[in-house]
């Protein structure tokens, strides 16, 4: 099955499929219709409406004043431009802190935003939250390693999992997401070796971010791969407009090297 020649839907067994014939999935977010078709079109499999929309789209300095109503109103925008993609949809900030809090926001991102598929970020009540989500056939994608919304309690942006019981707790939390219904995991600025162990560990695609090449699939931020994101870029993100003409070869190439495991190298990666 190759993502470049088929043009059927994206769906969770297309992503599981993928993960058992070592078919890399390419992911990248969008937050508007334009983009999607864009991403959609050169071979994107998974598109994240991510609450980076808060920083690369809105200004702020975290992704935490992000709220429910533009979620789904960005939601709404990416799966109009969207044909062959499958489209998952950020839970923002305390949006599924509490069990009726996070079916009642899923249901929404689903229903009036039309995102086939919910990520959360990790916390000690994800793993009930997946499992309720799980049991209302909603699909899950459970984010561990840094996790932007709990920035404050982290006191700035690092790489996770480097101490030995920070990584056996990762390695168990992803098997526990797993086992409580998760249909994608996505590990963010992680080391390498914790990262391909984790995919090896699961049954069910490794997207990362910062993790690695040793995944099943990659993902990033879109505003950073085409370098308007306000800011430094992040030191695993790639600007890919530097070598092409337009944004479209660009986004192209991107898919390209995830594809053919050229992308990331060790430059963009953490040991
Ligand atoms: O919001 C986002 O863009 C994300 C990615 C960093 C994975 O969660």
């Amino acid at each position: 099955m190759s993502s470049q020649t088929i043009s059927e839907k994206v769906t969770t067994r297309t992503l599981k499929a993928m993960k058992t014939e070592g078919e890399r999935i390419a992911c990248m977010t969008a937050y508007d219709a334009a983009f999607s078709s864009v991403l959609d079109k050169v071979g994107v499999d998974l598109i994240l409406v991510g609450d980076s929309v808060g920083m690369v789209v809105q200004g702020h300095a975290t992704t935490i004043p992000v709220s429910m109503e533009e979620m789904v109103y960005h939601t709404q925008l990416v799966v109009r431009g969207n044909e062959r993609a499958m489209v998952m949809a950020d839970m923002p900030f305390m949006s599924y802190s509490n069990g009726p809090d996070c079916l009642k926001n899923a249901a929404t991102l689903i229903k009036t935003g039309g995102a086939e598929m919910v990520k959360l970020e990790w916390g000690e009540l994800e793993i009930d939250m997946v499992r309720r989500l799980t049991e209302c056939g909603i699909p899950v994608c459970a984010h561990l390693g840094l996790t932007p919304q709990a920035i404050h309690k982290y006191g700035g942006y690092r790489v996770q999992g480097r101490e030995e019981y920070a990584a056996k707790k990762m390695q168990e939390d992803a098997r526990l997401l797993e086992e409580a219904g998760a249909d994608v995991l996505l590990l963010e600025c992680v080391p390498e070796g914790l990262a391909a162990s984790i995919t090896a560990d699961s049954n069910v695609p490794v997207i990362g971010i910062g993790a690695g090449a040793r995944v099943d699939g990659q993902i990033l931020v879109l505003y950073d791969v085409i370098d308007i994101a306000p800011g430094k870029r992040t030191r695993f993100s790639k600007n890919y407009l530097e070598q092409a003409g337009s944004i479209q070869d660009a986004l192209k190439q991107y898919v390209t090297e995830v594809k053919e495991g050229l992308f990331p190298t060790k430059e963009y990666s953490f040991s």
